[in-house]
């Protein structure tokens, strides 16, 4: 089973996140690769993975800078992305009350709407709380995992 990590961030702390998942989920049956979305376009998701998306947000509520490329790519070709499965690790501060973790929750919304399907729960890791959002990551991605492997066992 193949995983990739996409992550959008700004000042690095999604990447921290994605590494510890990468660390976690890479055991040789699942082989994990993580990729900052900077320069991606939509053939991303044309290969065949499971894709954990790990972003942070910014500004009013939007996803970082170096993951503009591809979510706008998305939106305008709009491709059919019924074949992917995917989860969403977010990352946002409940300071911002209006746009909480509105980066995780964009992606997620446009992959629903181009007919792909989320596994488990978006997370929304809020770096008010004081807790360290790569500790969550690494026990969030284990529950993910697991409902993974369950999903593409019913698809096949
Ligand atoms: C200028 C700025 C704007 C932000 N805007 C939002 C926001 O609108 N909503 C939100 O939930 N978090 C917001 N955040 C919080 C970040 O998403 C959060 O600190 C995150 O952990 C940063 O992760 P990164 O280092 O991977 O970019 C903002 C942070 C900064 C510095």
């Amino acid at each position: 089973m193949k995983v990739t990590i996409l992550v959008g961030t700004m000042t690095g702390t999604a990447q921290l996140c994605a590494q510890e998942m990468e660390l976690a989920l890479d055991d040789g049956e699942t082989q994990v690769k993580t990729v900052l979305m900077d320069g991606l376009d939509a053939t991303v998701f044309a290969q065949e993975s499971l894709f954990l998306i790990c972003t942070s947000t910014y500004g009013q509520g939007d996803v970082p800078d170096n993951a503009k490329a591809l979510y706008d790519d998305l939106k305008a070709k709009r491709p059919d992305l019924s074949h992917v499965r995917y989860g969403v690790f977010g990352l946002g501060d409940r300071t911002y009350a209006e746009t909480f973790n509105f980066g995780g929750k964009r992606f997620d919304e446009l992959l629903t709407e181009l007919g792909a399907k989320r596994i488990g729960e978006r997370h929304m890791h809020d770096a008010s709380s004081g807790v360290l959002p790569e500790e969550t990551a690494l026990e969030w991605c284990q529950d993910w995992m697991t409902l993974a492997k369950e999903a593409t066992t019913q698809k096949s």
